[in-house]
């Protein structure tokens, strides 16, 4: 994570600034406009060095370009971190102010080859204080104009995303299935109420006491956090960070499939490739999780209605069903097998088509 290796990071642009006041570090990682405008979220955390920040930004740049590309959105890939110095919950309100002012600058000095939205610790109303400043921001919310919160529209899909998995694997639906949800928040919350009615059995996990008090008087099993990796379930969904399946965790983990909301679940692809080997089917996230890019892209671009958004995140299970075939077909993973689809979009034959075809959209991505 030096930031020497990090500056070797071949995405198409790294922007950095540093705000003295308030001790933040605000990163914005381009890493391909080859099918529109880079589009990603904004995430605020405290991290150990800016090494990590930069290295964090670049992973989900890299994560919202085939998600944009898996999913046939005319956007490329980009993300922010903005390093604060203490965590989210210790910046006080006129800082946080300071901090969405400064980094709306910073945005709007791209001039439209980066649009944000909201991310981890960033949520509509954020976005509402970024647009003051700056244009290029979807998921504002919908008093101001915005398409709202994407997290409904995540969760569907990645409710979408279990059945689909589950169903390959051999599961049959998710009645009666034992199904751990790591993570409580937006995404997770309402993955947890879908998995529910449904008829699966909810164990939980949270580091936020009062999400797991809320969890277990709904009647759902709570799991301590530090405990997720070794619980065995028969589906995995990971609605919390991203990393946290290393190839050690993979050869242990206690499950049968892995489909969940957090981006870049896999620390790397030998631990997808150990997964394969156990016949641990594993849904790549960047499928899983889009569709909140579906609901932003969708809602303030391409002028979708709800009933859109809707049709195309519930899609998102035919397009696994895809990438399952392809990985048993080829004898490679399911990661392997999604970058597949999505580098075929990528590659330039394919992309001067959708740059074509999209153009009076995605050449100016102007709210609808
Ligand atoms: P959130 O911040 O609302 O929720 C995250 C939850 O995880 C919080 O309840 C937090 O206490 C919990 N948590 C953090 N560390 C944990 C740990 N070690 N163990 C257990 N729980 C832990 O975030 P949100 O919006 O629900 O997003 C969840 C994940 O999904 C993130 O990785 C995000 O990048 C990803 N994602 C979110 C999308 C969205 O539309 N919100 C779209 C695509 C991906
Ligand atoms: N941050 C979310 C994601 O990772 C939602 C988002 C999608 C934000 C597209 C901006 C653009 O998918």
């Amino acid at each position: 994570m030096s930031i020497d290796d990090e500056l070797r990071w071949d995405g198409e642009l790294t922007v950095t600034r540093h705000d003295r006041e308030t001790d933040t570090t605000f990163v914005i990682r381009i890493d391909s406009t080859r099918l529109g405008p880079a589009s990603g979220g904004t995430r605020a955390a405290h991290y150990p060095s800016i090494g990590h920040a930069l290295a964090d930004a670049g992973k989900l740049a890299g994560a919202m370009t085939l998600k944009m590309a898996v999913s046939d959105l005319p956007m490329g890939g980009g993300k922010s971190v903005i390093a604060l110095p203490a965590p989210r919950n210790r910046i006080d309100s006129a800082t946080w102010t300071r901090i969405l002012d400064i980094h709306a600058e910073n945005i709007d000095k791209l001039e439209g080859n980066y649009w944000t939205g909201p991310d981890v610790n960033t949520n509509s109303s954020d976005m509402d204080q970024l647009s003051r400043t700056t244009k290029y921001v979807f998921g504002r919310s919908v008093d101001n104009g915005g398409a709202g919160s994407s997290a409904h529209a995540t969760a569907l899909g990645v409710f979408e995303a279990m059945k689909a998995t589950a169903r390959r694997r051999g599961l049959g639906t998710l009645d009666g299935r034992t199904v751990l949800v790591q993570g409580l928040g937006a995404v997770g919350g309402d993955v947890v109420r879908l998995a529910a009615q449904a008829g699966a059995r909810l164990l939980v996990a949270d580091t936020d006491p009062q999400r797991l008090e809320a969890a277990s008087l709904a009647g759902h099993t709570v799991v301590p956090a530090g405990e997720v990796l070794r619980t065995p379930c028969d589906l995995f969904a990971p609605c919390a960070m991203g990393g946290i399946i290393d190839s050690g965790a993979a050869a242990s983990i206690p499950t049968l499939a892995v489909a969940g909301a957090a981006n870049n679940i896999l620390t790397d692809p030998a631990a997808g490739e150990v997964l394969r080997s156990r016949g641990v089917l594993c849904a790549p996230d960047f499928v899983a999780n889009a569709g909140g890019a579906f609901h932003l892209v969708g809602r303030e671009v391409l002028g979708w209605n709800e009933d859109d958004v809707v049709e195309r995140t519930r899609g998102i299970g035919r397009t696994l069903d895809e990438v399952y075939s392809l990985s048993e077909e080829r004898g490679i993973t399911t990661e392997a097998a999604a970058l597949l689809l999505a580098r075929a979009r990528l590659s330039p034959a394919s992309a001067t088509a959708a740059a074509t075809s999209a153009a009076p959209a995605a050449a100016a991505a102007s709210p609808v």
